[in-house]
């Protein structure tokens, strides 16, 4: 009974040597493999060759869609103040065509106040995934134009198809503005409550607004691993709202 135990025993020292003197080994070579990685240097290339540049953008969004990147449809908004101050922030974009860009807010927010005085903006999206050839993807599009407020009925679906949860916020918050949080826990469950027992529904507050970025320029950054971006610059010709692409350094 002694004997298998030994052998057993012996067999799991050698193998621990063997572990424990290979690791040098190990450290060596992946030194070389990162070393050899970081000696590589290529460039990048978009190949896509869209006349529109909402074209490209959808194209590429749905590949971001694809490839299930953690809310691809999160963008960065920056606008400015009338006193020249810029700020930005996280919106989802609800829709888009080849005018531009949706997206929905509270009308009695900062970002409102920025915009009916400096109607610009500019939005920005990242999009970082790997492919099924395990490169690392990343890609950005960045959108600047002017932006104006839509008509209630081209947002309205928008608001309809919204979770409970964001029709409450519509009607508990007011964007912005201080706030004491026990009392909008009150006054969250109270409505809650009243939209459980059929007592209200939660129709579009008139503070929620739509509005679409029409770009006048939009770019595309590409890179992929070690290769150094590429980027397509698209400006809009105003006279014929035609597109002109050229390619930029990155
Ligand atoms: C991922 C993400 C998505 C968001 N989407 C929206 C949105 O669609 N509309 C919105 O008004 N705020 C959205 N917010 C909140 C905004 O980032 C911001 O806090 C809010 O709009 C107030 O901005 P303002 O005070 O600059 O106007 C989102 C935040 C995050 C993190």
């Amino acid at each position: 009974m002694q004997r298998p135990n030994q052998s057993v025993i012996l067999w799991l020292v050698r193998s621990a040597r063997c572990i424990i003197k290979s690791f040098p080994l190990w450290e060596t070579w992946s030194a070389k493999g990162s070393r050899k990685k970081l000696d590589l240097s290529d460039l990048a290339k978009i190949e896509e060759a869209a006349d529109h540049p909402v074209e490209l953008f959808s194209s590429w969004y749905a590949e971001a869609r694809r490839y299930k990147v953690q809310a691809a449809n999160a963008c960065c908004l920056a606008t400015t103040s009338k006193n020249c101050r810029v700020s930005a922030r996280n919106l989802l974009l609800r829709d888009f065509d080849n005018d531009g860009f949706v997206i929905v807010t509270d009308c009695r927010s900062k970002k409102i106040d920025d915009l009916e005085n400096v109607p610009y903006a500019a939005m920005c999206y990242l999009w970082c995934y790997k492919n099924e050839q395990d490169h690392q993807i990343v890609k950005q599009v960045r959108v600047e134009g002017l932006m104006k407020r839509l008509e209630r009925e081209r947002f309205q679906h928008l608001y309809d198809r919204e979770p409970l949860y964001c029709k409450i916020r519509s009607h508990l918050c007011d964007q912005g503005r201080e706030v004491d949080w026990n009392e909008m826990k009150q006054r969250h469950d109270e409505i809650l409550n009243s939209v459980r027992r059929n007592e209200i529904d939660l129709p579009m507050p008139d503070h929620f607004v739509g509005y679409k970025l029409y770009p006048t320029m939009m770019e595309f950054y590409f890179a992929r691993d070690h290769l150094i971006g590429d980027r397509l610059l698209y400006r809009k010709n105003t006279s014929d709202d035609s597109w002109d692409r050229c390619r930029i350094a990155a």
